[in-house]
């Protein structure tokens, strides 16, 4: 199956990232928000996203009204109902997401591929309030979408060879990198980062070391772009805390408990740069 028309569903930081690299692509691109006023917010990223790419020479102004040309915001779901592929990047929370994916099976062609941008919730979960949990995915991008190259696909056990093939091209047809990932929690990426960055909150908890040094070591002898402590605040100390929360339910391995400072700095809003205040002030 040739992909023409894609949709997605969800238009925040990561929906409105994902809608840009879509049309930019040259898919024509549904994106769809939960209010007229959200919708105005997410267009206006995607708007802001592409005059940056503009200044920075990786978008030429034709492109740019090229790419806005191919993307149609809408707050009916029903408008998906033309669309080959649909990709899901709602708030993380398992019952809106199975919400949105009874919807889409209702709404959309029989033969469309549904697919899920969750950062650790199990995609067989959300396949099975569908009737086709062989056309289910995971295309998991990273922030910001039109930068990182990487994505991972995450297969759940339903996935049929045939989905998973679709996925792949058109990933490949956005310019990413492929990486084949399980449907386990936190799938390769943060089943890897999220015991990385709690270890590194707890080595500054127990005072074995200052969070100056832990991102300095990280950076200068590791090459890192960033360390752990700097990385954390960006993605946001609520973020971390409620996948860590997430996978550990699962798993259950002491390394995914959330060390007790993550969570009361969760309690006292201290979120990162998000908030102007994490392990640093910003
Ligand atoms: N932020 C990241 O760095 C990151 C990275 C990878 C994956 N993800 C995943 O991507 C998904 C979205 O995250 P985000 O950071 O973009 O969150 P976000 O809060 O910025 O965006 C989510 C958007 O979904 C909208 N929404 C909620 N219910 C809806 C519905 N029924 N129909 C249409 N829109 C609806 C909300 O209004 C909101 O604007 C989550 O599953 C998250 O785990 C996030």
């Amino acid at each position: 199956m040739k992909i023409k028309r894609v949709g997605v569903v969800g238009c925040g930081l990561m929906g409105s990232g994902i809608a840009e690299v879509c049309a930019r692509s040259d898919y024509e691109v549904v994106v769809s928000e939960a209010n007229d006023e959200l919708l105005a917010k997410g267009l206006s990223l995607i708007n802001s996203s592409l005059a940056k790419g503009v200044e920075r020479g990786k978008v030429t102004l034709e492109g740019k009204s090229a790419a806005i040309s191919r993307i149609r915001g809408t707050t009916d779901i029903k408008d998906f109902s033309s669309c080959d592929l649909v990709i899901e990047a709602v708030t993380e929370d398992m019952s809106v997401k199975k919400k949105v994916f009874a919807e889409l099976d209702k709404v959309c062609p029989k033969y469309a591929v549904l697919a899920s941008n969750t950062s650790c919730l199990s995609i067989i979960d959300m396949a099975m309030v569908t009737s086709k949990p062989d056309k289910v995915l995971g295309l998991h991008f990273s922030n910001p979408v039109p930068i990182i190259r990487g994505l991972e696909i995450v297969k759940a056990i339903t996935t049929s060879d045939e989905t998973l093939n679709i996925a792949i091209t058109f990933g490949k047809s956005l310019g990413k990198e492929i990486a084949i990932a399980p449907d386990i929690p936190g799938f390769i990426t943060n089943r890897l980062l999220i015991p990385y960055l709690l270890n590194a909150i707890r080595l500054v908890e127990s005072g074995y070391a200052t969070k100056e040094d832990i991102d300095k070591q990280i950076v200068t002898s590791l090459n890192h772009p960033m360390g752990p402590i700097t990385l954390a605040d960006l993605l946001g100390l609520d973020t971390i805390h409620f996948v860590a929360s997430s996978m550990y339910e699962e798993l259950k391995v002491p390394e995914l408990a959330p060390p007790p400072l993550l969570r009361r700095m969760v309690s006292a809003r201290w979120l990162g740069r998000k908030t102007g205040k994490g392990f640093y002030e910003y």
